[in-house]
């Protein structure tokens, strides 16, 4: 019984979740920018290649960035609340003080990082990424961030790491939508090696210049463009490098539905809608949703030779 009444309200919030998105896209473009609140975040890095150069590798899209307005008020945190437009509400208060990241498992030098020390493994740079979400809605996003592949050579990973796995904060007094059962608990997320250490897969401090707020997965959150946002692990406090494929939160809720993989393909469609198209958050009508998010020219290598439709 309880599982069956999970996997149902499963299907209501997700169904929901996709028929407000028009709904709600509209009221979010109306709306002017929402005044700035966070710190300007230190030591954002002046762009150290060209326009061009950064387009080619990925770093910086040239496509029109979704007004701040919706970055930071239109998300999926559910360890606030499910209810998209009110997770920046919720979240206002949450505090990142004292927040620590552990790095362990198959690596040489474990560690226990405060967060100021993690955030000096390299200057922040400025990616401005697409970001698909599963649910067929998109943004354009300037983050803040360096490249995970920094942070694992800081810890020295041994051969036999061939995976990582990542966990949110578990702390249902400050993150109250833990005290609920719609997922459980904590948020665990997962890349294999190879797409951890890719340049393009980043930890991110900030976004549009400022330090990333509570919504969006302070103090620091993944961020890989090329996956569904879910990916997209926020607020984490741990990193463990591992032999086995870890386990992920929303594989684990409906394995048929979210795979580990879950890079973007509009030809494999969700079971329960079209892939093929999206909705760019803050544009009318829809556009063609790009295989591995428009980033194949960076990553399709990485997946040669894998049954893309088996390993969703
Ligand atoms: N991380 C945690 N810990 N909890 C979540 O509910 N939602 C994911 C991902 N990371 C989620 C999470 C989903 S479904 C998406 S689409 C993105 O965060 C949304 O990121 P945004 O709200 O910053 O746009």
């Amino acid at each position: 019984m309880y599982f069956n009444r999970k996997t149902f309200m499963r299907g209501v919030v997700a169904a929901a979740s996709v028929a407000t998105t028009a709904a709600v896209y509209r009221r979010l473009n109306g709306k002017s920018e929402a005044a700035v609140e966070a710190p300007k975040l230190a030591g954002l890095e002046a762009p150290a290649v060209s326009a061009e150069a950064a387009a080619a590798d990925g770093y910086r899209i040239d496509e029109a960035m979704t007004p701040l307005a919706s970055v930071t008020h239109y998300n999926n945190f559910y360890e606030f609340t499910t209810d998209k437009d009110g997770v920046a509400d919720r979240a206002k208060d949450f505090s990142t003080k004292g927040w620590q990241v552990t790095v362990d498992g198959l690596v040489g030098k474990p560690r226990v990082f405060d967060l100021a020390d993690l955030l000096k493994i390299s200057p922040p740079e400025e990616r401005i990424y697409r970001m698909r979400c599963v649910e067929a809605w998109s943004m354009v996003i300037p983050w803040a961030g360096f490249s995970l592949s920094k942070l694992l050579a800081r810890v020295e990973p041994l051969s036999a790491a061939k995976y990582v796995a990542f966990e949110t904060l578990l702390d249902p007094a400050r993150m109250p939508g833990q005290k609920t059962g719609v997922l459980d608990w904590p948020y665990i997320e997962g890349l294999r090696m190879d797409e951890a250490m890719h340049p393009l897969t980043i930890l991110a401090s900030g976004l549009y210049g400022r330090e990333l707020p509570a919504q969006d997965g302070a103090p620091v959150r993944l961020v890989v463009p090329w996956k569904y946002g879910f990916k997209g692990i926020k607020s984490v406090v741990k990193i463990s490098l591992v032999a086995a494929q870890p386990k992920t939160t929303w594989n684990l809720q409906a394995p048929d539905e979210y795979g580990f993989f879950a890079n973007v393909n509009p030809k494999v469609d969700h079971p329960r809608w079209s892939q093929a198209t999206e909705q760019r958050i803050g544009e009318s009508g829809r556009r063609a949703t790009l295989m591995f998010n428009g980033y194949g020219k960076q990553v399709a290598s990485l997946y040669s030779g894998m049954d893309l439709r088996a390993n969703f």
